[in-house]
């Protein structure tokens, strides 16, 4: 018998998130009197956690995907996916170009080695790019001082026949906080405004927060670049994905594998850090950090047992973790436990009583527990 840890990814859940934020770019453009921006669907870090070829299957209406690696490029066209692909950290040395042009992949461009290489590569198709401008994150990007001639020197290797199209992006430091986008917008506005090509700026936060800036024309074409929400996870601490009609699509269920009754005084897990201030029953859970689960989930975390609420008690260990059992008498070995998901608390939830987010959990699940992919 496997340890009856396992994931389930929705693909369903999947489509009716890339629904959802189609459906609100939709309204926003409407009430803007403009165009709704396509959509790249970030993928990456193994679409975070669930699995590449789900997400081909579940963002199939997508009008492009994104990720990093050059390898889950390549699982995406063998899955089928024949639309554009869109490397974020873009390619990392001259060998990459040959994937780069066997897959037909458009590439970020953020520094100026990216263009050197371009130049020297022998390619069978022009490469489409995105230029990136470093508009205040000072992570990936040209400087505002740099950009026009990298933008410039973008547009002659168009002419050279190794460049095809050229966008213009950048990436927020601060969209899902009270900062907002307004600053880092004014550099890129005012970098990019006389320059053609098509532009993409909005991570999830600014998709469901400011979408009017991705308001699309006849003249000038927008993408967005939304990631966690297609996963029904908030990229908000101060609002549940809920509240914006996503749906959970990974859902880390277990079962429980033993019973301990504890009489008032009695501690359990490593370090004794929880005790029982009465007599109670505790269910020892077959999930631990070597799942994925955070070792950082403080006594109070919420678990659904049987599909009712209680709390993690004590110390996470590496396979197994710790539920009060007080909320369901009838709970014994082989009751089904929710840690996130459809029937349990929100990965987000989980995050917060481990002082993180819920991009990190959902990346964390680990190669051990068994993916279950759900229509
Ligand atoms: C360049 C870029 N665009 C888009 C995203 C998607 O971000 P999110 O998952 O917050 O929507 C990321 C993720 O960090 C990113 O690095």
């Amino acid at each position: 018998m496997p340890r009856p840890v396992s994931a389930t990814v929705s693909v369903s859940a999947l489509a009716h998130n890339l629904a959802a934020v189609r459906r609100h770019l939709d309204q926003t453009a409407a009430a803007a009197s403009g165009l709704p921006p396509s959509i790249w669907a970030v993928i990456k870090a193994n679409a975070y956690g669930h699995g590449i070829e789900q997400a081909v299957a579940g963002f199939s209406k997508a009008q492009g995907l994104a990720m990093l690696d050059l390898d889950e490029a390549v699982r995406c066209r063998e899955a089928g996916w024949g639309g554009p692909i869109l490397l974020l950290e873009g390619f990392f040395n001259p060998s990459d170009l040959e994937l780069v042009d066997r897959y037909h992949l458009s590439t970020t461009v953020h520094q100026r080695e990216q263009l050197d290489m371009l130049a020297r590569a022998r390619l069978s198709r022009r490469v489409d790019i995105m230029l990136k401008l470093n508009s205040g994150m000072n992570r990936l990007g040209f400087s505002p001082a740099a950009y026009p001639a990298a933008h410039e020197r973008a547009q002659l290797q168009q002419q050279q026949g190794t460049v095809g199209s050229i966008g213009k992006m950048t990436h927020f430091a601060c969209a899902d906080g009270p900062q907002g986008v307004s600053e880092q917008m004014a550099v890129f506005n005012s970098v990019t405004h006389k320059l053609p090509g098509p532009v993409s700026v909005c991570n999830s936060a600014a998709t469901l927060r400011f979408a009017e800036i991705a308001v699309a024309s006849e003249n000038q074409a927008h993408w967005v670049r939304p990631g966690i929400c297609l996963y029904g996870a908030s990229p908000f601490a101060d609002a549940d994905a809920a509240a914006f009609g996503l749906k959970p699509a990974m859902s880390l269920r277990s079962e429980i594998i033993a019973v301990q009754e504890l009489k008032a005084g009695d501690s359990v897990g490593y370090g004794a850090l929880f005790r029982a201030d009465r007599p109670m029953r505790v269910g020892i859970v077959a999930c631990g950090y070597a799942d994925g689960y955070p070792r950082h989930a403080a006594t109070g975390t919420p678990v659904a047992v049987a599909g009712i609420r209680t709390r993690l008690v004590g110390r996470v260990s590496m396979d197994m973790l710790i539920v009060d059992l007080d909320p369901i008498p009838a709970a014994g070995v082989g009751t089904p436990v929710s840690l996130w998901g459809e029937d349990g608390p929100s990965v987000d939830e989980v995050a917060l009583a481990a002082g993180t987010i819920g991009y990190e959990l959902l990346c964390a699940l680990a190669p051990r527990v068994p993916v279950t992919r759900d229509a």
